[in-house]
């Protein structure tokens, strides 16, 4: 049976993708064949398509790194035919076939089932973007973030980690700072629960190593300058969770908001979180941290074929929220 999938290829050192027919017994092995419902673009499924970033460790290999579905078929006792999952992060696109297709085999040890209080849908509109706020947020409360400590800044705010986050934390009650560089997407952040919206020059920061606290945390999606003075204006026992780098990889701070303010860089790892942990925070996913605005989230829902054009848009900052693309 022949099938439609976004396959990534290296010839010599160019990285391109191709929308193509391809083989069930092409794709990786697994125990758990899923006819894949939605997919999301992420940035770095952006990354690995265009080749802008060295995420594929495997060639050809299809790109996507969540998807939600139902069970084809699984020779693992765990799964049977018709069952709705999803599956994100543990390799998925990177170094095994991934969402961005009709069909994926996986092992069976990276399948969850649908978690309760959402739809396929809803699944991939949270993705691995809205997996990976809700585990920094985890990670924030456990380390003892509270609302009282003050706003959680969160930048990159526009995009889909950020305007996950911001739902989130404004759910559980955290005053929130978005930080945005595009002002047209004021309104969208407000009413996503953002208590306030600005620029980074707005956010008045000092380039001194340790300044006057302001923040009671933050989630940051661009890395750079930009966390560095973050963690110098955070308060005293603040958490700051490193999710990304859409500015940059780059990073040089003072240890002297850990050793004078007790403040916390807490790393997140979505690829490698443990699936006990994976399974726990979908589980508040779909419950307590659900965002109450996904559908303003969701801000385009595009068809497998149609995928190509929104990873050059993506990393050329001209889409915000969360594309989703509809394998069926
Ligand atoms: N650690 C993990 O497990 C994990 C998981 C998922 C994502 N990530 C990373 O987290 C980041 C956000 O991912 P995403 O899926 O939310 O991507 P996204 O939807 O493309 O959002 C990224 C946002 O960052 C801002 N931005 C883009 N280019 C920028 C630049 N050159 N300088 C400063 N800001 C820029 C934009 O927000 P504004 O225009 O509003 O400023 C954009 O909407 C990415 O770096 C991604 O690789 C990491």
């Amino acid at each position: 049976m022949k099938f439609l999938a976004c396959r990534i290829y290296k010839d010599e050192e160019t990285v391109s993708h191709r929308l193509q027919q391809m083989d069930m017994d092409e794709l990786s092995e697994g125990e758990v064949v899923v006819r894949v419902h939605y997919s999301g673009v992420n940035y770095k499924d952006a990354l690995a398509a265009t080749g802008k970033g060295a995420i594929l460790k495997k060639f050809p290999l299809n790109g996507g790194i969540d998807l939600s579905g139902i069970v084809e078929s699984s020779s693992s006792e765990r799964f049977t035919k018709g069952q709705e999952v999803i599956v994100n992060g543990c390799g998925l696109g990177e170094i095994h076939d991934g969402g961005l297709a009709e069909y994926a085999r996986v092992p069976a040890d990276w399948v969850m089932e649908l978690p309760r209080g959402l739809s396929m849908k809803e699944a991939m509109v949270l993705g691995t973007a809205g997996f990976t706020a809700a585990l920094a947020i985890h990670r924030m409360l456990v380390n003892g973030q509270e609302p009282t400590k003050g706003p959680i800044v969160v930048t990159g705010a526009s995009g889909g980690v950020g305007s996950n986050a911001i739902n989130m934390l404004s759910g559980l009650g955290f005053e929130t700072i978005a930080v945005s560089g595009r002002t047209m997407f004021k309104n969208y952040l407000r009413e996503l629960g953002a208590s306030k919206v600005c620029s980074v020059d707005e956010l008045n920061l000092s380039e001194r190593p340790l300044d006057k606290g302001v923040f009671g945390g933050a989630i940051d999606n661009v890395g750079g300058q930009l966390l560095n003075q973050i963690l110098a204006h955070t308060n005293l026992w603040g958490n700051v969770a490193s999710i990304g780098l859409a500015d940059t990889h780059k990073f040089s701070a003072t240890v002297f908001p850990f050793i004078l303010r007790g403040i916390s860089l807490l790393g997140v790892s979505s690829t490698n979180c443990p699936m006990s942990l994976r399974k726990e925070i979908w589980g508040r996913l779909g419950g307590d941290l659900k965002p109450n605005k996904l559908n303003k989230i969701l801000t385009e829902e595009v068809a497998l074929k149609d995928v190509s054009q929104v990873f050059e848009e993506l990393l050329e900052r001209k889409r915000y929220g969360r594309t989703i693309v509809n394998c069926l």
